[in-house]
């Protein structure tokens, strides 16, 4: 390893925000080297006094360190959110353009999807309506961008009619047709300090912060309340919005979406003001604290939850019930003994008392991920599909671990006669079933005392997936 490897790491996080966690340093230090042979530099001192200065050589070192994974189409329900719903919402509100901004937006792929979709809706009229600007740190990967020049990898899930539509082929190489290029700007930017102006009413910024650690986070917030619009929204990837809930920004969800949003209060503070923490916890905390009254001590409490569990494990709902009564005559907002309650209510098949525990819980913790799964199977069962779809959806983004909200997912577009998400969503809960089985110490559960056997659940999904293939062939 190259001896001051520490000093690269902190001159980069302090310029771009990248941050190299533990098992990222042998990237760094591999691009160290190899810029370093380039350049002709034996000492790594003298290296680093080379790229303090020059930024034509800090960015061909950036280029070989940053991750440009990306794909046309990548997590569709958000790219369809934005152009069925907020894009027409926005343009009817006003007259001005609506400015949509792909912040880290690697070779192109995320706003030439936007801009494909848009064109879908509104035909070539909606250049003089809508802005689709892109912008990356890195030089190179925007040279791709402006090109619009992609192999087959690019294009993972597209529908290949699609393809044909908007790109011409040459050997194994598609290029974007004119009419969709011409429609996005791409600039370099460094979203987590730039403010760029004017402000965007649509930012997504996916799958960038997972670079970044919690201090960079918290600044980028700070960047972005400044660039996005009082009515914008602001999205990450799905597995990426909790960890940036640190109430900088205020987190909204609509039609099983999260996105992000300008505070009512205080519209673009500076970015001196102080920084609320308010970082989403686990839905039920490992030791709820219990109000007691005063003939139940905690003690008592907890045990009479274990007892409860114990006689939900052997199906004996009704003893398990009577322990439940006790806590929550003593404490009536225990949420681990209305997550019981609600999951016996469900075995009984009462759906109705199910939701209202569920319900309850939610009133006083909007991320309890155990409220919104039993609402999901309340609504699975009593056949109200896009209201399962809709909870299913939410749990997936609370906890993208966790495989069986993933296959109920599935289980509900299947119903739905949604063929294509089904499919893929299948494929996400068997993935997750094969790594929980492998790997049993790493698994993602809810604390929810509901079984899910592993074994049928992968029969179940192999099954479905076997099942499509067949279709397919047909
Ligand atoms: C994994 S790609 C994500 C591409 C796309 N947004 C997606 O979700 O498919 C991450 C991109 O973020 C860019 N990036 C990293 N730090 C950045 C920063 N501070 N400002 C702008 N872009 C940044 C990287 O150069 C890289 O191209």
């Amino acid at each position: 390893m190259i001896p001051n490897i520490a000093a690269f790491k902190t001159l980069i996080k302090d310029r771009v925000g990248l941050h190299f966690f533990n098992g990222m340093e042998g990237l760094l230090n591999t691009a160290l080297l190899q810029r370093m042979s380039e350049r002709g530099k034996e000492s790594s001192e003298k290296y680093y006094e080379e790229i303090c200065v020059s930024t034509v050589e800090f960015d061909k070192l950036l280029s070989l360190l940053t991750i440009n994974e990306t794909y046309f189409f990548r997590e569709p329900e958000v790219l369809d959110f934005v152009c069925e719903t907020l894009v027409p919402k926005l343009l009817e509100q006003r007259s001005g353009p609506v400015r949509i901004l792909s912040a880290g937006c690697s070779s192109g792929e995320e706003a030439y999807s936007l801009a494909i979709k848009l064109h879908q809706k509104y035909h070539d009229q909606f250049a003089a309506r809508v802005e689709i600007h892109g912008c990356d740190i890195d030089t190179k990967i925007l040279a791709k961008a402006r090109a619009a020049n992609y192999s087959s990898y690019s294009f993972r899930g597209v529908d290949p009619l699609l393809q044909q539509t908007y790109f011409t082929r040459t050997g194994n190489q598609f290029q974007l047709h004119e009419v969709i290029r011409t429609k996005v700007t791409f600039h370099r930017s460094n979203i987590v300090k730039e403010q760029i102006q004017p402000k965007f009413d649509i930012i997504l910024l996916r799958n960038v912060s997972i670079y970044f650690d919690d201090e960079t986070r918290r600044l980028l917030h700070f960047n972005l309340l400044n660039i996005l619009e009082p009515d914008g929204a602001l999205f990450f990837g799905n597995a990426e919005t909790l960890a940036n809930n640190f109430g900088i920004l205020k987190l909204k969800q609509e039609h099983g979406l999260f996105y992000f949003c300008q505070p009512k209060s205080s519209r673009a503070p500076a970015a001196s003001a102080s920084v609320p923490s308010a970082k989403v916890t686990r839905a039920i905390p490992a030791a709820a604290p219990c109000v007691v009254a005063p003939t139940l001590s905690t003690q008592q409490c907890d045990s009479l939850i274990k007892k409860a569990l114990d006689c939900v494990a052997e199906k004996r709902f009704a003893q398990a019930e009577e322990w439940i009564t006790k806590v929550l005559d003593c404490d009536v907002h225990h949420q681990e003994a209305l997550v019981i309650k609600g999951a016996i209510a469900l075995e009984k098949c009462e759906f109705g008392q199910t939701a209202q525990s569920a319900q309850h819980i939610l009133e006083r913790d909007e991320w309890s991920a155990e409220a919104k799964m039993l609402l999901g199977l309340a609504m699975m069962w009593q056949q109200h599909t896009e209201q399962a779809i809709a909870w299913f959806k939410q749990v997936v983004y609370q906890q993208p671990g966790y495989w069986p909200a993933h296959y109920y997912l599935a289980e509900m577009y299947r119903q739905s006669e949604l063929y294509r998400p089904a499919l893929r969503t299948y494929r996400i809960a068997l993935q997750l079933l094969n790594a929980e089985m492998n790997s049993p110490g790493n698994a993602c559960a809810l604390r929810l005392p509901l079984s899910f056997p592993s074994n049928s659940f992968r029969f179940l999904c192999e099954h479905q997936l076997a099942q499509f293939t067949r279709q397919d062939g047909q």
